[in-house]
Protein backbone atom coordinates (compact mmCIF):
# COMPACT_ATOMS: atom_id res chain seq x y z
CA UNK A 1 0.00 0.00 0.00
CA UNK A 2 1.26 3.42 -1.09
CA UNK A 3 1.90 6.64 2.07
CA UNK A 4 0.63 9.79 0.31
CA UNK A 5 4.11 12.06 0.74
CA UNK A 6 2.33 14.47 2.66
CA UNK A 7 0.83 11.94 5.42
CA UNK A 8 4.89 10.65 5.16
CA UNK A 9 6.00 14.26 5.80
CA UNK A 10 3.78 15.16 8.51
CA UNK A 11 5.13 11.97 10.26
CA UNK A 12 8.50 12.92 10.04
CA UNK A 13 7.52 16.30 11.50
CA UNK A 14 6.08 14.86 14.44
CA UNK A 15 9.09 12.38 14.99
CA UNK A 16 11.18 15.35 15.27
CA UNK A 17 8.66 17.04 17.97
CA UNK A 18 8.25 14.05 19.71
CA UNK A 19 11.79 13.96 19.66
CA UNK A 20 12.49 17.54 20.84
CA UNK A 21 10.19 17.28 24.14
CA UNK A 22 11.49 13.70 24.96
CA UNK A 23 15.23 15.25 24.88
CA UNK A 24 14.20 17.90 26.94
CA UNK A 25 12.91 15.80 29.66
CA UNK A 26 16.02 13.98 29.87
CA UNK A 27 17.42 14.14 33.29
CA UNK A 28 20.05 12.25 33.51
CA UNK A 29 22.80 11.04 30.84
CA UNK A 30 21.45 7.48 30.73
CA UNK A 31 17.47 9.48 29.46
CA UNK A 32 19.56 11.21 26.73
CA UNK A 33 21.29 7.50 25.84
CA UNK A 34 17.56 6.08 25.92
CA UNK A 35 16.51 8.76 23.67
CA UNK A 36 19.35 8.42 20.96
CA UNK A 37 18.66 4.49 20.84
CA UNK A 38 14.94 5.23 20.56
CA UNK A 39 15.69 7.32 18.05
CA UNK A 40 18.89 6.65 16.12
CA UNK A 41 19.43 3.60 17.06
CA UNK A 42 20.10 0.44 14.44
CA UNK A 43 16.48 -0.59 14.92
CA UNK A 44 15.39 3.28 16.01
CA UNK A 45 12.12 5.55 14.92
CA UNK A 46 14.15 6.91 12.04
CA UNK A 47 15.81 3.65 10.21
CA UNK A 48 11.87 2.73 10.36
CA UNK A 49 10.95 6.03 8.91
CA UNK A 50 13.20 5.48 5.65
CA UNK A 51 11.57 2.36 5.23
CA UNK A 52 8.98 4.44 3.82
CA UNK A 53 11.20 5.11 0.39
CA UNK A 54 9.98 1.56 -0.51
CA UNK A 55 6.05 2.49 -0.94
CA UNK A 56 5.98 5.92 -2.24
CA UNK A 57 6.16 6.27 -5.84
CA UNK A 58 9.32 6.48 -7.46
CA UNK A 59 9.23 10.57 -8.74
CA UNK A 60 8.48 11.70 -4.94
CA UNK A 61 11.71 9.25 -3.57
CA UNK A 62 13.78 11.97 -3.57
CA UNK A 63 12.19 14.59 -1.75
CA UNK A 64 11.39 11.79 0.89
CA UNK A 65 14.84 10.84 0.78
CA UNK A 66 15.91 14.50 1.13
CA UNK A 67 13.88 15.25 4.52
CA UNK A 68 14.83 11.94 6.34
CA UNK A 69 18.07 12.43 5.90
CA UNK A 70 17.91 15.93 7.08
CA UNK A 71 15.75 14.05 10.21
CA UNK A 72 18.54 12.47 11.02
CA UNK A 73 21.16 14.67 10.71
CA UNK A 74 18.74 17.92 12.62
CA UNK A 75 18.84 14.64 15.33
CA UNK A 76 22.49 13.51 15.30
CA UNK A 77 23.36 17.88 15.79
CA UNK A 78 21.18 17.44 18.78
CA UNK A 79 23.12 14.70 20.73
CA UNK A 80 26.51 16.32 19.45
CA UNK A 81 25.41 19.15 21.12
CA UNK A 82 24.04 18.02 23.99
CA UNK A 83 27.61 16.27 24.41
CA UNK A 84 29.52 19.47 23.76
CA UNK A 85 28.20 22.74 25.59
CA UNK A 86 25.62 21.32 27.85
CA UNK A 87 27.13 18.19 29.67
CA UNK A 88 28.56 15.30 29.10
CA UNK A 89 29.12 11.83 30.18
CA UNK A 90 32.28 11.82 32.23
CA UNK A 91 33.86 8.39 33.01
CA UNK A 92 32.15 8.44 36.09
CA UNK A 93 28.85 8.54 34.53
CA UNK A 94 28.51 11.58 35.89
CA UNK A 95 26.06 14.89 34.67
CA UNK A 96 29.04 18.19 34.14
CA UNK A 97 27.38 21.16 33.23
CA UNK A 98 30.50 22.52 31.02
CA UNK A 99 28.74 26.41 31.84
CA UNK A 100 29.12 26.96 35.21
CA UNK A 101 32.42 28.97 36.49
CA UNK A 102 35.68 26.37 36.96
CA UNK A 103 36.62 25.46 39.98
CA UNK A 104 39.52 27.65 41.18
CA UNK A 105 42.28 24.92 42.14
CA UNK A 106 43.35 25.63 45.94
CA UNK A 107 46.71 27.57 46.24
CA UNK A 108 48.81 27.04 49.41
CA UNK A 109 49.36 29.23 51.62
CA UNK A 110 53.11 29.13 53.47
CA UNK A 111 53.23 28.48 57.33
CA UNK A 112 54.02 31.53 58.99
CA UNK A 113 56.82 29.85 60.72
CA UNK A 114 58.40 29.28 57.07
CA UNK A 115 57.59 33.04 56.36
CA UNK A 116 59.61 34.46 59.28
CA UNK A 117 62.34 31.76 59.46
CA UNK A 118 62.94 33.11 56.31
CA UNK A 119 62.67 36.79 57.19
CA UNK A 120 65.33 36.11 59.53
CA UNK A 121 67.32 34.25 57.25
CA UNK A 122 67.36 37.12 55.06
CA UNK A 123 68.71 39.80 57.69
CA UNK A 124 71.41 37.25 59.08
CA UNK A 125 72.50 36.71 55.29
CA UNK A 126 73.13 40.16 54.29
CA UNK A 127 75.43 40.25 57.95
CA UNK A 128 77.02 38.29 56.27
CA UNK A 129 76.37 34.69 57.97
CA UNK A 130 76.24 31.46 56.07
CA UNK A 131 73.71 28.82 56.55
CA UNK A 132 74.57 25.35 57.88
CA UNK A 133 72.71 22.21 58.65
CA UNK A 134 73.02 19.20 60.46
CA UNK A 135 71.10 15.86 61.45
CA UNK A 136 67.96 15.60 63.22
CA UNK A 137 69.17 11.97 64.89
CA UNK A 138 72.31 13.31 66.80
CA UNK A 139 74.62 11.47 68.78
CA UNK A 140 75.17 12.31 72.72
CA UNK A 141 78.59 13.63 71.96
CA UNK A 142 77.47 16.29 69.68
CA UNK A 143 74.09 17.47 71.44
CA UNK A 144 75.58 17.36 75.00
CA UNK A 145 79.27 16.40 75.57
CA UNK A 146 81.26 18.76 73.02
CA UNK A 147 78.76 21.73 74.19
CA UNK A 148 80.26 20.82 77.71
CA UNK A 149 76.99 20.48 78.70
CA UNK A 150 78.10 17.54 81.69
CA UNK A 151 76.68 14.30 82.31
CA UNK A 152 74.16 15.64 85.56
CA UNK A 153 72.40 17.76 83.22
CA UNK A 154 68.69 17.68 83.36
CA UNK A 155 68.41 18.25 80.01
CA UNK A 156 69.77 14.63 79.35
CA UNK A 157 67.36 13.07 81.84
CA UNK A 158 64.99 10.39 79.85
CA UNK A 159 62.32 13.03 81.02
CA UNK A 160 63.39 15.45 78.40
CA UNK A 161 64.92 13.90 75.70
CA UNK A 162 63.80 10.90 73.29
CA UNK A 163 66.32 8.81 73.09
CA UNK A 164 66.76 6.51 70.16
CA UNK A 165 68.70 3.15 69.99
CA UNK A 166 72.63 2.77 69.44
CA UNK A 167 73.05 5.79 71.76
CA UNK A 168 71.57 8.34 69.47
CA UNK A 169 68.55 10.90 70.13
CA UNK A 170 66.47 13.35 68.30
CA UNK A 171 68.94 16.61 68.87
CA UNK A 172 67.12 19.01 71.71
CA UNK A 173 68.78 22.06 70.34
CA UNK A 174 70.44 23.42 67.24
CA UNK A 175 73.79 23.62 69.04
CA UNK A 176 75.27 20.89 67.55
CA UNK A 177 75.44 22.01 64.49
CA UNK A 178 77.75 24.78 66.29
CA UNK A 179 80.55 21.38 66.80
CA UNK A 180 80.33 20.08 63.43
CA UNK A 181 80.57 23.43 61.72
CA UNK A 182 84.15 23.96 63.97
CA UNK A 183 84.92 20.75 63.27
CA UNK A 184 84.44 21.15 58.92
CA UNK A 185 86.20 24.11 58.87
CA UNK A 186 88.90 26.69 60.47
CA UNK A 187 88.11 30.11 61.77
CA UNK A 188 86.83 32.85 60.90
CA UNK A 189 83.36 31.56 61.09
CA UNK A 190 79.82 33.27 60.69
CA UNK A 191 77.17 30.68 60.15
CA UNK A 192 73.51 30.13 61.33
CA UNK A 193 71.89 26.92 61.60
CA UNK A 194 68.16 26.51 61.08
CA UNK A 195 66.10 23.45 62.03
CA UNK A 196 63.59 21.41 63.96
CA UNK A 197 64.53 20.05 67.26
CA UNK A 198 62.54 18.07 69.75
CA UNK A 199 62.21 17.51 73.74
CA UNK A 200 59.72 15.32 75.78
CA UNK A 201 57.34 18.20 76.28
CA UNK A 202 53.63 18.03 76.99
CA UNK A 203 51.95 19.94 74.40
CA UNK A 204 50.30 23.00 75.83
CA UNK A 205 49.81 26.46 74.60
CA UNK A 206 53.24 27.42 74.60
CA UNK A 207 55.05 24.02 74.40
CA UNK A 208 55.55 21.41 72.04
CA UNK A 209 57.51 18.41 71.92
CA UNK A 210 58.77 19.68 68.21
CA UNK A 211 59.94 23.02 67.63
CA UNK A 212 62.24 25.33 65.33
CA UNK A 213 65.45 26.90 66.67
CA UNK A 214 67.67 28.81 64.72
CA UNK A 215 71.53 28.84 65.94
CA UNK A 216 74.02 31.70 65.21
CA UNK A 217 77.41 31.38 65.62
CA UNK A 218 80.49 33.69 65.33
CA UNK A 219 84.48 32.91 65.79
CA UNK A 220 87.37 35.13 64.97
CA UNK A 221 90.62 36.89 66.17
CA UNK A 222 89.41 39.57 68.58
CA UNK A 223 85.27 38.50 69.18
CA UNK A 224 83.96 40.19 72.21
CA UNK A 225 80.66 40.82 73.97
CA UNK A 226 80.28 43.88 72.13
CA UNK A 227 80.16 42.21 69.09
CA UNK A 228 77.23 39.90 70.28
CA UNK A 229 75.60 42.82 71.46
CA UNK A 230 75.81 44.69 68.49
CA UNK A 231 74.99 41.98 66.02
CA UNK A 232 71.94 40.52 68.18
CA UNK A 233 70.71 44.41 68.42
CA UNK A 234 70.91 45.12 64.93
CA UNK A 235 69.10 42.04 64.37
CA UNK A 236 66.46 42.60 66.23
CA UNK A 237 65.93 46.28 65.45
CA UNK A 238 66.01 44.68 61.48
CA UNK A 239 62.96 42.41 62.41
CA UNK A 240 60.84 44.09 64.32
CA UNK A 241 61.49 47.75 63.71
CA UNK A 242 63.45 50.28 63.83
CA UNK A 243 62.89 51.69 67.27
CA UNK A 244 62.89 47.74 69.07
CA UNK A 245 64.91 48.21 72.65
CA UNK A 246 66.62 45.67 73.98
CA UNK A 247 68.31 44.62 76.94
CA UNK A 248 70.49 41.38 77.84
CA UNK A 249 70.27 39.28 81.25
CA UNK A 250 72.98 37.40 83.05
CA UNK A 251 71.81 33.60 82.25
CA UNK A 252 74.21 30.61 82.09
CA UNK A 253 74.43 28.14 79.28
CA UNK A 254 77.00 25.07 79.62
CA UNK A 255 78.42 26.14 76.14
CA UNK A 256 78.76 29.91 76.84
CA UNK A 257 80.48 31.74 79.43
CA UNK A 258 79.52 34.36 79.81
CA UNK A 259 75.98 33.70 78.71
CA UNK A 260 72.48 36.38 78.65
CA UNK A 261 69.21 36.36 77.91
CA UNK A 262 68.15 38.80 75.23
CA UNK A 263 64.81 40.63 75.47
CA UNK A 264 62.84 42.95 73.65
CA UNK A 265 60.62 45.96 74.51
CA UNK A 266 56.83 44.60 73.28
CA UNK A 267 54.18 46.99 73.32
CA UNK A 268 50.53 45.79 73.22
CA UNK A 269 47.59 47.04 74.19
CA UNK A 270 47.55 45.72 77.59
CA UNK A 271 50.85 47.85 77.56
CA UNK A 272 54.87 46.96 77.35
CA UNK A 273 56.77 43.97 78.80
CA UNK A 274 60.00 42.44 78.39
CA UNK A 275 60.09 39.62 76.34
CA UNK A 276 62.86 36.91 76.42
CA UNK A 277 63.59 35.94 72.84
CA UNK A 278 67.03 34.69 72.68
CA UNK A 279 69.90 32.68 74.66
CA UNK A 280 73.61 34.05 74.04
CA UNK A 281 77.29 33.82 74.87
CA UNK A 282 81.02 34.01 74.30
CA UNK A 283 81.74 30.23 73.22
CA UNK A 284 83.20 28.40 76.35
CA UNK A 285 86.62 27.61 76.41
CA UNK A 286 85.96 24.42 76.91
CA UNK A 287 83.94 23.63 73.48
CA UNK A 288 87.29 24.86 71.53
CA UNK A 289 89.00 22.17 73.39
CA UNK A 290 86.56 19.75 71.70
CA UNK A 291 87.14 21.44 68.39
CA UNK A 292 90.77 21.82 68.59
CA UNK A 293 90.37 26.05 68.33
CA UNK A 294 93.39 28.01 70.20
CA UNK A 295 91.18 29.41 72.81
CA UNK A 296 94.56 32.05 72.86
CA UNK A 297 93.83 33.12 69.31
CA UNK A 298 90.20 32.74 68.83
CA UNK A 299 87.26 34.07 70.37
CA UNK A 300 83.42 33.29 69.87
CA UNK A 301 79.68 34.09 70.64
CA UNK A 302 77.13 32.02 69.94
CA UNK A 303 72.59 32.19 70.25
CA UNK A 304 69.66 30.17 70.03
CA UNK A 305 66.54 31.54 69.52
CA UNK A 306 62.91 29.85 69.00
CA UNK A 307 61.22 30.66 65.67
CA UNK A 308 58.18 29.69 66.87
CA UNK A 309 58.13 31.92 69.54
CA UNK A 310 59.01 34.72 67.37
CA UNK A 311 56.42 34.28 65.11
CA UNK A 312 53.91 34.29 67.88
CA UNK A 313 55.33 37.49 68.96
CA UNK A 314 55.45 38.88 65.42
CA UNK A 315 51.62 37.77 64.28
CA UNK A 316 50.02 37.37 67.67
CA UNK A 317 49.59 33.81 68.12
CA UNK A 318 48.27 32.43 71.33
CA UNK A 319 49.13 28.50 71.05
CA UNK A 320 52.35 26.98 69.53
CA UNK A 321 50.55 23.69 68.62
CA UNK A 322 48.55 26.08 65.76
CA UNK A 323 51.73 25.67 63.24
CA UNK A 324 52.02 22.01 63.93
CA UNK A 325 47.70 21.07 63.27
CA UNK A 326 47.97 22.33 59.49
CA UNK A 327 44.29 23.94 60.55
CA UNK A 328 43.14 25.54 57.19
CA UNK A 329 41.79 28.00 58.99
CA UNK A 330 44.97 29.18 61.00
CA UNK A 331 46.75 28.79 57.86
CA UNK A 332 44.77 30.76 55.25
CA UNK A 333 45.10 34.13 57.31
CA UNK A 334 48.83 34.32 56.17
N1 LIG B 1 70.79 25.74 72.96
C1 LIG B 1 70.10 26.62 73.88
C2 LIG B 1 68.70 26.06 74.16
O1 LIG B 1 68.23 25.28 73.39
C3 LIG B 1 69.94 28.00 73.30
C4 LIG B 1 71.24 28.71 73.25
C5 LIG B 1 71.65 29.51 74.27
C6 LIG B 1 72.06 28.59 72.14
C7 LIG B 1 72.85 30.18 74.26
C8 LIG B 1 73.28 29.26 72.08
C9 LIG B 1 73.64 30.06 73.17
O2 LIG B 1 74.10 29.18 71.07
O3 LIG B 1 74.83 30.71 73.13
O4 LIG B 1 68.12 26.41 75.12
Amino acid sequence: MANSLDSVLSELSRARSEFEREVGEAASPADVEAVRVKYLGRKGLVSQLFRYMENVPAEEKPRLGEELNKLKSRLQERFDSISAAAGSKTGMGQWVDLTLPGDMPAIGYRNPLLQVYEEIEQILRDMGFSVETGPLVETEYYNFQALNIPDDHPAKDLQDTFYLEGGKLLRTHTSPVQIRTMERQPPPIRMIAPGRCFRKDAPDATHSPEFTQIEGLVIDRGISFAHLKGTLMAFAQQLFGEHTRVRFRPSFFPFTEPSAEMDVWWESARGGRWLEILGCGMVDPNVFGYVDYDPEEFSGFAWGMGVERIAMLKYQIDDIRHFFENDLRFLNQF
